[in-house]
This record gives C-alpha cells, structure tokens and sequence, in this order.
C-alpha cells in the first residue's frame, strides 16, 4: 500500500496497512545498514533540506544520515545564522526554498501546526521532524519498530508512557501509533501533566506510577519539556524522581522482560535512574536511536515514490 500523502505530518489518520507498511520498509532499511550497504542511487538527483528552528541532535543528524545514504543531496539549513534573524517569516522562507526546487523539506518547529501550514505553499514534501506539543512522528515509528523488534508484536502489548504527558509531541504521536496498531497504551503522570483530552486519546491514565506500571510489556519515560511550560507544575526534580522517576524498584513491577525506552534527551536523576538508562539487558536507548535511521530511510522513500520524475 502507498503513503495515503504526499506529505507525512502525523501519525493521526494513518490506518494500520500504512503504519505496518513503514515498519516492514524500516525494517528491511535496519538490516541494510547492519550490513553497511547503501542504495545511493534512490534518491540520487533529489535535495532534502532540513529546516530546524528548534535544538535537536538525533533527528536532524539521522534525516541526514537516512537522506546521504539513499543518495540525496542533504543540505543543513542552520536557522541561527539565516535570514529568520533578519525578521524573514516562515513562509518567505519555505518559498525561498520551494524556489530552489527543494523535493523534502524536514521541518521542526516550535509552533504546532507549522508543517501542516508549510505543505500548503510549497511544492516539496514535507515531513513534520517535530511541532510544539502536537506531534513527532518519526519519533513514533522509530520507538513502535524498536518495541515491535524487542516482543514481535504491537497488538495486545501493555505500554506505559510516563512524565510529562501534557507537554510532548512524542507521547501524542505514539499514542495515535500504538492505539491504532492494537497496543494498550497507559499514561503515567503528576495530574499538572496529564493533557487535558486524554479521555478522547484511548488511554488509561494513571498519577500513580506504581500502579500504571504493574504489567507492563513496554516502559517509555520522557524528559520535562521545561520549554513549553508556563508555570511551576512540578515540584523539585528530586522530588519529581522520587515520585515519577524510574528505578530498579519502580521498574520491578513491570514484567521481568519489559523494555524500557527514552526518546532522548534524557536527564538523568529527574525522570530515569542512570542505572536503568544504561541497563545492558532492559534498556533499548541506543537501538531506539538506531531504527531512527532506518525509519527516517523509509519514509524518504515512501514519500520519494509520490514526487514527480522531473521538476
Ligand atoms: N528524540 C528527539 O527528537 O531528539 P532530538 O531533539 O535530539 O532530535
């Protein structure tokens, strides 16, 4: 089955032959680089650029790497030293772009919506690397991949996304993910950092982490999204770690082979215990990072099918 756009913007709306689609082509895109194989020529003649005007070093750097290794010419817009800081818009930015016949345009960006708005005016598929609070998802097939990797499966596995719901695009767009694919997904947090609509998600919510871990097959933290906070909604990090943190006595009431994962940035001592983050049998931190690739080769190439030959 093709990609139902032109665009990938969220995971919201893909059915579950779209999702399963980009996993099975990650997939065979993990072992390709396992093998230290490249397919250049896939993308040989197209341009990628990825536009971040916010701080990242896992996505930008593996849309990157995913983009040179089939064969595109990849070109890192640094927003700090461009144009925007002259008082240039968004949008006369993506059209300066659009006129250099861009093809895939990776946009990140502190406003949700930012994306959706940019596919509108310019020519180039545009894939949403990560807007405001709404969605990451690239971030969600990478972390659905990592789990389907670890249990075989996504259907009937019971997921505890914990911390700061409320604030992160990654916990939306693995929702939206894991709901679709048949997966029990629980959310784990202070009341302050539940989203105000997670009764319409299809999730259990649960302020007692003791409680929203027992079972669970799969244990996602996230990090404070301090930046997109107004107000103090938690108290001290350490007292956030007592309560919310995972340890090796939090973690117990998992089931004895759960998973546990980080999108990344991690801090260390306020959401996950170091210990935990590095475990040599639980932790699947690093693979995470490393289906990033994979993931971001397979939707470059879903998309790349939809482009025109020649423009
Ligand atoms: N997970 C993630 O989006 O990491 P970066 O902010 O480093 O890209």
């Amino acid at each position: 089955m093709s990609h139902p756009s032109k665009h990938l913007l969220a995971i919201e709306g893909l059915e579950p032959p779209h999702i399963a689609d980009l996993l099975d082509l990650a997939e065979s895109y993990a072992l390709l680089n396992r093998s230290g194989k490249t397919q250049r020529d896939l993308l040989k003649g197209r341009t990628l650029i990825n536009l971040f005007f916010e701080d990242s070093t896992r996505t930008r750097t593996s849309f990157e790497l995913a983009g040179k290794r089939l064969g595109a010419d990849v070109i890192n817009m640094s927003v700090s030293t461009s144009s925007v800081n002259k008082g240039e818009t968004l949008l006369d930015t993506a059209s300066t772009l659009n006129a250099m016949q861009c093809d895939l345009l990776v946009i990140r960006h502190a406003q949700s919506g930012a994306p959706a708005l940019l596919s509108q005016k310019v020519d180039a598929a545009v894939i949403n690397a990560g807007d405001g609070t709404h969605e990451h998802p690239t971030q969600a097939l990478l972390d659905a991949l990592t789990i389907r990797r670890h249990k075989g499966r996504l259907e009937g596995l019971i997921v505890a996304i914990c911390g700061d719901i409320a604030h992160s695009r990654v916990a939306r767009s693995n929702i939206h993910l894991l709901t679709t694919m048949g997966s029990r997904v629980r959310i784990v947090g202070p009341p302050t950092l539940i989203p105000a609509d997670a009764a319409r998600l299809g999730v259990e919510v649960f302020t007692d982490m003791k409680a929203g871990l027992k079972d669970a097959d799969v244990v996602m933290m996230l990090r404070l999204q301090r930046e997109r906070m107004s107000g103090g909604l938690v108290p001290s990090a350490r007292e956030f770690f007592r309560f919310y943190g995972l340890d090796a006595e939090k973690l117990a009431l998992a089931k004895p082979d759960s998973i546990v994962m980080h999108p990344g940035p991690m801090n260390r001592g306020v959401e996950i215990d170091s210990a935990i983050a590095d475990h040599p049998t639980r932790s699947v931190i690093g693979e995470q990072v490393e289906m990033g690739v994979a993931c971001r080769m397979a939707v470059l190439d879903m998309l790349a099918r939809r482009l025109p030959r020649n423009r």
